[in-house]
C-alpha cells in the first residue's frame, strides 16, 4: 500500500492508464496515493481493480463516469488524472477543477477551440492546476535540441522544416481506433500534432500566429484495399476473412493485454479497436502539410504521414549563426500491446551543426531508457516529485497555456484545410496568454563574420 502522500484518481483506464499507475505504486509510494478509479466501460474499471491489486496487492474503489462527482466526494483526491478519449477530457478537467481539484491531462488537452476556451476559462476562475503530459520535450535528445538552441549555437532561428513519419504498424492502428474519427480525436492534426507543435512552441519559445494548411486521405481507403486484392475484408479484423493475407490485421485475442483491455470489454460499449483501417467511415487525413508564421517572425514547414516505410522525424532549423539537423527513427509498436512505446532507435538517430563558415560536426547525443524515448520516466518524476529536482532551466512542466497553444495549430490547420484559407488563431480564440519559456537568443545581439 502506497502512504499518505498527494490523493490522486484516475479517469479513463484504458491503455494509457498503466503508465501512472505504475508509477505511482512502483516509483512514488512516498509521494502519491492512487485512491480510485474512473471510466465509463464497466469492463476496464474491472480490469484495472483487478490488475491493482495483482500487481500491488491494493484494491481501489471502482467508479462508473455518471459517478464522477460521487467519487470526488467520497474519495476526496488532491488531483485528477484524466487518460480518457481526446474529445471527453474537458468534462473531467472542468469538473475536477469546479470541484476543488488539480489536474493532470494527457495530450492533447482537448480538440477544438470551444472546449479549449472551457478549459481555460475554468482554470482562470478556480485556480486550481491544469498540467499538460507532453512528455516528448523530456526525451534526452529533444531536450538537448532546446539546450543547443539555447545557447546560441545556431543564432536566432528564422525557420524550421519538421516532417514526422508514422509508420504502417503505428501510423495505420490510429485508422482502427476511436482517433480515425475527428470528433473524437480532431484528426492526426490535433491527437499527433499536439505533440510536434508543442515541441516547436517551445524549442522556438514562442506561439503561432497563422496557419495555412492541407490534407487529405488517400492510403487508408477502401480503393487501397482494392488494389492489395482485400475484397472480402469485414468491418473489422476480428474474424475477418482476409485475415491470412493482410499485413494490417490486428489480433485482439493474441495479445492478452488487448483482449482483456478491448475484446472482453465490448460487451458494455460496443467500442471496437480493431477496425478496418481500410473502412470508408473513416475521416482524418493521413497526409497532412502544414505551414505556419509564428510571433517574432520564424516559418515552420510541418508535414505529417501516416503511411511510411520507417517511424520518426526529421528537423532542421536555420538560424542566423548556422543550420542544426536532427533525426531520429523510432522503433516500432503499438498502442497498449504490451510493448515500450517511441523508443528510440539509437542508429538512426543524430544531430548535426553546421555552422556559418565553418565546419560542421555531430554532437554526443544525450539518451535515456524507459517509454517514448526515455521521455516518460523523467516527466513522470516531475509530476509525481517535483521535491526531488533542481529547478529546471528548460521549464519542461507545461500547464493549460502550453496545452493550448500546441492545439491551437492543429485545430487551426484544420479550420483550413476545410476553409482552403489560412487562419488567424488570434481570431480562433483571442487573447489565450502565452506559457513561460526560458530565454532565447535575443535577435538584437551584434553577428560576427569571419575574415574572408
Ligand atoms: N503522451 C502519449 O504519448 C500518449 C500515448 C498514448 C495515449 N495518449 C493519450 O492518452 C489518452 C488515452 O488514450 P489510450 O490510448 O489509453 O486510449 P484507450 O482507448 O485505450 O483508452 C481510453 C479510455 O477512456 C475511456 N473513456 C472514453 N470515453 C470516456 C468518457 N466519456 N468517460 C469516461 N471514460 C471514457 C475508455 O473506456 C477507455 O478505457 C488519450 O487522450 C491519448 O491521446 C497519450
Amino acid at each position: 500500500m502506497s502512504n499518505a502522500g498527494k490523493r490522486y484518481v484516475q479517469v479513463g483506464l484504458g491503455g494509457r492508464h498503466s503508465m501512472f499507475r505504475n508509477a505511482i505504486f512502483n516509483d512514488y509510494r512516498e509521494q502519491a496515493e492512487l485512491v480510485a478509479l474512473c471510466d465509463h466501460n464497466p469492463g476496464r474499471v474491472a480490469h484495472a481493480q483487478k490488475q491493482t491489486e495483482d500487481d500491488f496487492q491494493c484494491r481501489l474503489p471502482g467508479y462508473d463516469a455518471a459517478d464522477f462527482d460521487r467519487m470526488i466526494a467520497e474519495v476526496k483526491p488532491d488531483c485528477v488524472i484524466v487518460t480518457t478519449m481526446d474529445s471527453t477530457h474537458h468534462q473531467y478537467l472542468c469538473r475536477a477543477m469546479e470541484l476543488g481539484c488539480d489536474t493532470i491531462t494527457e495530450k492533447p488537452m482537448t480538440t477544438d477551440e470551444d472546449k479549449c476556451r472551457q478549459i481555460l476559462e475554468t482554470q482562470a476562475r478556480t485556480g486550481r492546476k491544469c498540467t499538460v503530459t507532453f512528455n516528448y520535450r523530456y526525451a534526452p535528445p529533444r531536450t538537448q535540441i532546446k539546450d543547443l538552441l539555447m545557447s546560441g549555437v545556431i543564432g536566432n532561428v528564422l525557420s524550421v522544416d519538421f516532417h514526422w513519419m508514422l509508420n504502417l504498424h503505428h501510423g495505420a492502428d490510429y485508422f482502427r481506433r476511436w482517433h480515425r474519427n475527428k470528433r473524437n480525436s480532431g484528426g492526426l492534426m490535433v491527437h499527433k500534432a499536439t505533440h510536434h507543435f508543442d515541441l516547436v512552441n517551445w524549442w522556438l519559445g514562442t506561439v503561432p500566429e497563422r496557419v495555412y494548411a492541407s490534407g487529405h486521405r488517400r492510403f487508408y481507403t477502401p480503393q487501397t484495399a482494392e488494389r492489395y486484392g482485400l475484397t472480402s475484408r469485414a468491418e473489422r479484423c476480428y474474424q475477418c476473412p482476409e485475415a491470412g493475407g493482410c499485413r494490417f490485421h490486428l489480433d485482439l485475442a493474441a495479445a492478452e493485454s488487448m483482449r482483456h483491455l478491448y475484446l472482453e470489454c465490448e460487451k458494455h460499449d460496443g467500442y471496437f479497436r480493431d477496425r478496418c483501417v481500410f473502412s470508408k467511415d473513416i475521416d482524418i487525413e493521413d497526409s497532412m502539410n502544414v505551414v505556419v508564421d509564428y510571433r517574432g517572425g520564424a516559418k515552420l514547414t510541418y508535414s505529417l504521414n501516416a503511411f511510411c516505410a520507417w517511424e520518426g522525424y526529421i528537423v532542421t532549423f536555420n538560424g542566423t549563426a548556422g543550420r542544426l539537423e536532427h533525426k531520429c527513427q523510432e522503433s516500432v509498436y503499438i498502442n497498449a500491446d504490451g510493448s515500450v512505446p517511441g523508443m528510440l532507435n539509437k542508429e538512426g538517430t543524430w544531430t548535426r551543426v553546421f555552422p556559418n563558415w565553418r565546419p560542421a560536426y555531430e554532437v554526443e547525443l544525450w539518451t535515456g531508457s524507459g517509454g517514448h524515448g526515455g521521455a516518460d520516466p523523467v516527466m513522470l518524476d516531475y509530476i509525481f516529485a517535483p521535491e526531488r529536482q533542481s529547478a529546471d532551466p528548460y521549464l519542461r512542466a507545461a500547464d493549460q497555456r502550453a496545452g493550448a497553444w500546441s492545439i491551437l495549430t492543429g485545430i487551426a490547420a484544420n479550420h483550413a484545410m476545410r476553409r482552403r484559407q489560412p487562419v488567424v488563431i488570434d481570431e480562433l480564440l483571442p487573447g489565450v496568454e502565452p506559457p513561460d519559456y526560458p530565454a532565447m537568443p535575443v535577435a538584437s545581439q551584434p553577428l560576427t563574420m569571419p575574415p574572408a
